[in-house]
């Protein structure tokens, strides 16, 4: 087994998140802007692919040095033992980031690392003629920083939030890595009930099964490190049969979703029976301010339509002074609401216990929440 400097990277605002996900997948790690960095073997690289429900990838870290000159690029670049990753077949890309770094043509940076690494595989390989690259893929990235050159290999593929459920979207369907979070910053556990009456495509219903019956977000796809050699099968498949005795697939939920648009209901639902979660969340067309529910201490998760463009604004707020209303009347429930609009207090008709910063993309939102009394002993 080896020992790898791993990176799972983050969305701006996630890093918390991610770090909690790392350490409770029993590994220490470091955070900054967009990552968490720590060390892991062959096991790490399957087992963060398969759980981490808030990163958007992981990768492998090969090497970080200062580099303020090509020639000094190039000849660290080459120091390092590539050929431990890349086969000889392999096809390896290389992209590419400058920031605030002496070296900022992300062009020439890139062909000078293919170089670096194509002459010290040459040597490795014992090779004269050009690679065919017809191989697995290893996507490498030079990433500066402030003249620190940082090269890393991607192990995911996909993104992460690629879950391989999701067959069919709205509109505005919130990345699943998101989604996932959303449900992680509440107070719910899987004994309580949970509501998304906005559920459009059903990603947070469909995240907060999967949280609250332990399932792996990435049992149902591959990553593109299961191609490359030196990632033993027999590595993957531990890390599901894990994956799989981790999963509690008899706890009992109370989740449902409701969306105004029937259409969308059907596109939920799809895409919850193709995560195997069609029996266990119930879906149905509504709209907000139709909500009622005679169950106690349960939680609501939200992502209405923020009314971003200005001839939606008035149907928007008319529309979060209902969901005040029927919010209003689940004394016991924790309300979370995610939006871009700056006054949504002012027209919910209540201020929030807490706010919290998100991106939604590239769209800036608070996560609004309100939190319920906690349950009497017992309850
Ligand atoms: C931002 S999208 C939610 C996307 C969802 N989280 C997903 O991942 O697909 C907002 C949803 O709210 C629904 N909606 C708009 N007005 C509504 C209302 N008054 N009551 C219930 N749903 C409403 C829309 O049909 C849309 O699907």
């Amino acid at each position: 087994m080896g020992k790898y400097q791993l990176i799972a990277t983050a969305a701006m605002g996630l890093e918390a998140l991610v770090a909690k996900e790392v350490k409770d997948l029993g590994y220490e790690g470091s955070t900054e802007n967009g990552k968490v960095t720590f060390t892991g073997d062959e096991a790490a690289i399957a087992r963060a692919n398969l759980w981490l429900r808030t990163a958007d990838r992981v990768k492998i870290k090969a090497g970080e040095f200062k580099a303020f000159t090509f020639d000094e690029l190039f000849e660290k670049t080459k120091a390092l033992p590539w050929e431990q990753f890349i086969s000889e077949d392999a096809e390896f890309p290389v992209s590419g980031k400058s920031v605030k770094s002496k070296l900022f043509s992300v062009s020439d940076c890139q062909a000078i690392v293919k170089k670096a690494i194509v002459e010290r595989l040459k040597k490795a390989y014992s090779r004269t003629t050009r690679f065919e690259e017809t191989g697995p893929l290893v996507k490498i990235e030079i990433s500066l920083l402030k003249d620190v050159a940082t090269l890393t290999i991607d192990t995911s593929g996909a993104g992460l939030h690629k879950r391989g459920y999701r067959a069919g979207q709205g509109e505005a369907p919130l990345k699943e890595t998101l989604a996932a979070s959303l449900v992680l910053l509440t107070n719910w556990t899987a004994d309580k009930p949970f509501i998304d009456p906005f559920c459009g495509s059903g990603t947070i219903p469909i995240e907060a099964a999967l949280i609250g019956q332990n399932i792996a977000p990435g049992f149902n796809r591959e990553f593109v490190s299961e191609q490359w050699g030196w990632i033993p099968e027999r590595i993957w498949d531990e890390a599901r049969t894990e994956a799989e005795d981790m999963a509690n697939y008899d706890q009992p939920l109370d989740i449902s979703g409701s969306d105004i648009d029937h259409r969308m209901i059907k596109i939920a639902e799809g895409n919850a029976f193709e995560a195997g979660l069609g029996e266990l969340i119930s879906f149905k067309q509504m709209q907000v301010r139709d909500l009622t529910s005679d169950k106690q201490y349960g939680v609501i998760v939200a992502n209405p339509p923020y009314g971003e463009r200005l001839g939606d604004r008035p149907a928007v707020e008319k529309m979060y002074r209902e969901m005040g209303e029927a919010f209003g009347k689940l004394e016991t429930w924790s309300k979370y609401i995610m939006t871009a609009h700056e006054d949504f207090e002012k027209f919910y008709g209540k201020p929030a216990t807490k706010k919290r910063k998100l991106f939604n993309g590239f769209i800036k939102t608070d996560y609004y929440q309100y939190w319920g009394p906690r349950p009497p002993r017992g309850e």
